[in-house]
């Protein structure tokens, strides 16, 4: 399979619209050795057609979506007057920065030559837990809405690790993980989690036996966690914080990124902790990154850290074939 990074950065991206912190003032000033970043999203496509077009599996619906099609052609084959390789949509929770680019998605239709017009709108295939569907039917009524458009079928994603695929995204099978984060702001038990609020994706190469572990969100590792990172040939995890009162150190808010389902990089207990229990031979990558991160500044003190832990940071336009 083949994994593009769309985006990398954490809600707000990279630099954020109203944000003049070190990194956002820095990378605008040009005096600040770092890359822009769209919102977190990726695309999993099999690796067979990576040239011819294949199909793909879309991982959360960020509010930059439109400019990360247009930034990766391969999202956009043109086969037909209306196409994309969007064969469905993967939802790790019901978050504004993963959620807010369904409705981009919303011209989608189909031949029907039997209409005037002569087509239909055609449904986005999307699979998310029955939490997230919950969420996204009243707090933010996306799914609602887009019932106006395109519409929605809603696959079910289960908690118990039971195998699931998306037609059209041939040879590849994704394994959910209920994980320990946050339901979104508006949520109703944003305080309250329930399991499903937040999911980790294992996806594996059916042919290859390869594997990803995607958890853009993820506020603690539990023994299960653990266990599906070390079975990863690449893990893509929660790159939000290097440090837990790293917004209110920067002064851009009040929240502790533990409060807010992000276990920060330090210090005791932290992500760079967990990377360093893993295989030598995993791939470790760092993905939703928030604008006031210190590893985003390509000189600083933290990311020659991660260097020296094989630590990577995702960009925007990555690419891995697993
Ligand atoms: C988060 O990851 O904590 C949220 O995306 C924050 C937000 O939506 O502003
Ligand atoms: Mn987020
Ligand atoms: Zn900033």
């Amino acid at each position: 399979m083949r994994i593009t990074v769309l985006g990398s950065a954490a809600g707000g991206g990279f630099p954020q619209w109203n944000c003049n912190c070190r990194n956002c003032a820095g990378l605008r000033a040009g005096t600040l050795k770092a890359k822009a970043r769209t919102q977190s999203s990726i695309f999993i496509r099999p690796d067979a057609g990576a040239h011819s077009g294949a199909d793909g599996v879309l991982f959360n619906a960020s509010p930059d979506l439109l400019a990360q099609i247009r930034a990766n052609a391969h999202l956009q084959p043109g086969r037909g007057l209306r196409d994309s390789a969007i064969a469905g949509v993967v939802l790790m929770d019901g978050q504004i920065d993963h959620v807010t680019g369904l409705f981009m998605l919303r011209e989608r239709s189909r031949p029907a030559p039997e209409r005037p017009g002569g087509r239909a709108p055609d449904p986005l295939p999307l699979w998310c837990t029955d939490a997230v569907a919950e969420d996204l039917t009243h707090g933010n009524p996306v799914l609602r809405v887009l019932t106006h458009y395109c519409g929605t079928t809603h696959h079910a994603i289960s908690l118990d690790g039971a195998p699931f695929s998306v037609p059209g995204a041939e040879g590849i099978q994704f394994k959910a993980l209920p994980l320990d984060s946050k339901a979104a702001p508006y949520s109703p038990h944003r305080d309250s989690g329930e399991p499903g609020d937040n999911i980790g994706i294992t996806a594996i190469d059916t042919a290859s036996g390869r594997r990803l572990f995607y958890a853009p969100g993820l506020g603690a590792v539990t023994p299960a966690v653990f266990d599906a990172m070390a079975s990863a040939d690449v893990v893509m995890v929660d790159g939000t914080f290097w440090t837990d009162d790293e917004m209110i150190t920067t002064g851009v808010g009040p929240q502790r990124a533990r409060a807010i389902g992000h276990l920060p990089q330090s210090g005791p207990g932290g992500m760079l902790e967990v990377l360093a229990r893993l295989p030598a031979t995993t791939r470790k990558l760092l993905i939703h990154i928030n604008n006031t991160n210190p590893i985003l500044d390509e000189d600083s003190a933290p990311r020659a850290e991660l260097a020296r832990a094989g630590v990577e940071v995702c960009e925007d336009g990555m690419q891995i074939t697993l």
